[in-house]
């Protein structure tokens, strides 16, 4: 019997249309576009304005890809969301898109990854096709960033982003598809890259939500050498674990959270820039949204049996890559 893989048999994103540009944040905190730009490699991001959650961009995300793979609301069995900016602790992001697209009582739940969010929600999907046990997946990436963003902190607010991207995943017997992934963790990376208050440890109260502890805190430079290490590190393993040589991959996915930490990875697997999916310069790092909105603006020039390596760092520390093969030839 041949082997069952998950291929991603369409793609599509979603990103809110109010545009933050770095000359609006020089108006905020004291920064710079020619900082912004040459640190981070961003120049504008997409914010999600209103009282409105990571669902709502999620649910536009696979209303999107149901219509556009000519699929019911009916016919899928699980959804899975990475997202580290929920719309509640609970329920689920998941259960709340479920009910949204009028998916009926379907299997549904949320993955907390951050960063690497969307490469550990796409293998837990892809087990569940292997398997057999299900057949129409959906794997979804939303986060919005600016409802944890402190817009006092310089060295956090030039980066992030709203924005989700949805995928589907069907089963395929003739090998394209998830062919291998690598997913990592190191839980003491906690104390450089983490929300502090608003979970079962820090409670919200007043003291908590004065010191600003419902923000992300980053210490940017040990975050920046782990991240350039790990997500090179990985990248090189998935392609010495399955022969490939830099001639062999048609596209690098990152996770978009720094041009020079993309450039490294791209540097050390031996793959020109021509082969790297780089959107960062328009929605800065959307979190779990970075991959799936690269597939989505690259999805007409993909081809039937492309090799992509996926690569993502993030909080946690979680890290990862999954190697596939790409299913179908798009039109856009
Ligand atoms: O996706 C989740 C994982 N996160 C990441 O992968 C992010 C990893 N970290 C980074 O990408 C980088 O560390 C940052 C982009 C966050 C910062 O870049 P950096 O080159 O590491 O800068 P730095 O933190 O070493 O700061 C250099 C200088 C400092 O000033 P002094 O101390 O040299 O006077 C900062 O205060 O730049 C200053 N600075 C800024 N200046 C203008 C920090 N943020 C800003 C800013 N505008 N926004």
């Amino acid at each position: 019997m041949k082997k069952i893989h998950a291929a991603i048999t369409g793609i599509q994103g979603y990103v809110p249309e109010y545009i933050l540009n770095n000359k609006e944040l020089e108006k905020l905190v004291d920064t710079n576009d020619e900082w912004i730009t040459t640190r981070t490699g961003i120049k504008e991001r997409r914010i999600l304005k209103g009282q409105k959650g990571s669902s709502e961009m999620g649910v536009k995300a696979i209303e999107g890809l149901l219509k556009k793979t000519n699929t019911s609301a009916k016919e899928i069995d699980l959804i899975i969301c990475a997202t580290v900016t929920p719309d509640m602790l609970f329920p689920s992001t998941a259960c709340l898109m479920a009910d949204r697209i009028g998916a009926g009582n379907i299997c549904a739940f949320d993955i907390s990854a951050a960063c690497s969010g969307f490469l550990y929600a796409l293998t837990t999907a892809s087990k569940f096709i292997e398997s057999g046990t299900y057949k129409k997946v959906i794997v979804v990436g939303c986060d919005k960033m600016s409802s944890i963003i402190d817009y006092t902190d310089r060295t956090t607010c030039v980066l992030f982003g709203d924005g989700a991207g949805a995928v589907l995943l069907e089963p395929n017997s003739n090998g394209f598809g998830i062919v291998d992934y690598i997913l990592k963790s190191d839980g003491s990376g906690a104390e450089f890259l983490k929300m502090k208050a608003g979970g079962s440890l820090y409670p919200a109260t007043h003291e908590t939500v004065d010191a600003r502890e419902h923000f992300v805190y980053q210490d940017g430079q040990p975050v920046f050498k782990k991240a350039v290490k790990s997500m090179a590190d990985v990248s090189e393993e998935i392609m010495k674990k399955n022969n490939l040589s830099s001639d062999d991959i048609a596209w690098l996915v990152p996770h978009q959270a720094n041009k020079r930490i993309i450039d490294a990875t791209s540097r050390r697997m031996g793959v020109g820039d021509d082969k790297v999916m780089l959107n960062i310069e328009r929605y800065g790092n959307t979190t779990a949204g970075t991959i799936p909105l690269c597939l989505w603006d690259w999805e007409n020039q993909l081809k039937k049996g492309d090799n992509l390596i996926l690569a993502a760092f993030g909080g946690g520390f979680t890290w990862g890559s999954i190697y596939l093969k790409w299913a179908y030839d798009s039109k856009k």
